[in-house]
């Protein structure tokens, strides 16, 4: 792993993902200590302390997020562990599901005591096939040994915990779609106001965090806040899993330590680039970062601040190599047919504005465009900035501006030519 491990800390076998080895590995020892009486608010402080932020895009404060709850307002309060895992070029949590389903189990039950919820959630996307059962396996060993429901280890405590899937929409992934899901009606997100730790699911204080954010939350109560800033750097304590795919030697899922340069993960730990090309460009976090030309690679490290200062994000960990010879026209056609595709309609200038950009991307690369659409795209993109009511209107102008500031003489060029200036032995299939 480049760097220490926290999440990845036991090798993976056929039996890892069971109760016995977990159990074997000290797994639930931390909740016996938690149910016996700690103080919820020493949990919340302590993980406000560690400075643990959400590791699902927004990479916000995962303390200041629980201290909103109000633990004596006599309301039912929900957790839910976000499993959906839509953002394209993103596979590290179904990593936790497949391997540790328990560290999320246990570390949901530890939320879940801290912030007096008694029915939490997991909802995971639906063509999850194996995390699901994998997920499923374990929480109903859980149930068996006491772990779930009345009497939590023979204490007081009780929660119940509901593995839901999903229809595979990207937009359920985003937290106020995903409780409307829940809810059982159209995924459709939510304007806030009222945050969902003041109205959530059924209009009750709601708590929603990704399952990476929640899988550390065992690790960190568990050993204090001092251990798990000994990771990482002072301003971005911790690890991310980064899953990484694309054209680079070797794709998969490492554990990270935040401050690790980035040029020595993607050249020494993941073998550089296939073919022994060279890295044109990466999507440093899920295809709504922007994108990262492959000399600013070389000298940013991975961690909050040094990809801010690049002008991208880890977001949610999802890497993209793009090798030399691929065409970024042709991506951003992928990335655009994705995001129209996906908009659920409910803001105009995400439904419109996703529609026109990706009708004119096809049809610069159907040798129909004109220059002046590249400033169309730029500006439909401005406009759909902060106009909408969830991020993912946002997301499609961040790519496409990304991909413009850093490329833009290769869409001058399919313009005036009427094809790729790239030679696209490595072209992304755009399957228009
Ligand atoms: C369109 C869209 C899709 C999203 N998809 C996911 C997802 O699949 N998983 C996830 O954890 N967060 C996703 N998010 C972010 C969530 O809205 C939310 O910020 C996150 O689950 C909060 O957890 P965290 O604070 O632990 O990161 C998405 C956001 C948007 C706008
Ligand atoms: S921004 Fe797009 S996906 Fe989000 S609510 Fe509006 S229309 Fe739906």
């Amino acid at each position: 792993m480049p760097g220490k491990p926290l999440i990845m800390t036991f090798p993976v076998t056929a039996t890892s993902h069971t109760l016995a080895d977990y159990r074997a590995r000290g797994g639930y020892a931390t909740l016996a200590r938690v149910v016996a009486g700690m103080p919820q608010e020493e949990i919340v402080k302590t993980v406000t302390t560690a400075g643990l932020l959400g590791h699902g895009g927004a990479a916000f404060s995962a303390g200041r997020k629980w201290s909103v709850i109000n633990l004596r307002d006599g309301q039912p309060h929900f957790l839910c562990a976000n499993a959906d895992e839509g953002e394209p070029g993103t596979f590290k949590d179904r990593w936790i599901l497949e391997h540790a389903p328990h560290l999320l189990i246990e570390s949901m039950l530890i939320v879940s005591y801290a912030l007096e919820v008694r029915h939490a959630f997991v909802y995971i996307r639906g063509e999850f096939d194996l995390p699901y059962r994998r997920l499923a396996g374990a929480i109903d060993e859980a149930y068996d040994a006491g772990l779930l429901g009345e009497g939590v280890l023979g204490t007081g405590f009780a929660l119940d915990l509901v593995a839901y899937r999903g229809a595979g929409s990207y937009v359920c992934g985003e937290a106020s779609g995903l409780l409307s899901s829940l809810e059982g009606k159209r995924g459709y997100p939510r304007n806030r106001p009222p945050r969902l730790t003041v109205q959530g699911l059924y209009k009750r204080p709601t708590v929603v965090n990704n399952v990476e954010t929640l899988a550390n939350v065992t690790g960190i109560v568990a050993n204090g806040a001092d251990w798990y800033r000994s990771f990482g750097t002072a301003k971005c304590p911790g690890t991310q899993l980064v899953s990484i795919s694309g054209h680079i030697a070797k794709p998969g899922v490492y554990e990270v330590e935040y401050g690790y340069p980035l040029a020595k993960f993607l050249y020494e730990d993941c073998g550089g680039m296939v073919g022994g090309r060279k890295l044109k460009a990466l999507i440093p976090g899920g295809i709504s970062t922007k994108v990262l030309t492959g000399a600013e690679c070389e000298s940013v490290t991975y961690d909050h601040q040094s990809l801010g200062a690049a002008g991208s994000s880890c977001g949610s960990g999802g890497m993209v190599a793009i090798a030399e010879g691929t065409c970024m026209v042709r991506l951003l056609q992928v990335l655009l047919r994705f995001y129209h595709h996906e908009s659920c309609g409910q803001c105009t200038p995400c439904r419109d504005g996703t529609g026109w950009m990706h009708r004119i991307i096809d049809r610069i690369v159907a040798g129909n465009g004109r220059l002046d659409d590249l400033d169309r795209l730029l500006e439909i993109s401005r406009r759909n900035d902060g106009t909408t009511i969830c991020g993912m209107g946002d997301a499609a102008g961040y790519a496409t501006v990304g991909i413009l500031a850093k490329f833009r003489d290769e869409f001058e060029y399919w313009i005036e030519h009427g094809r790729s200036r790239c030679d696209g032995a490595l072209e992304i299939a755009a399957h228009a």
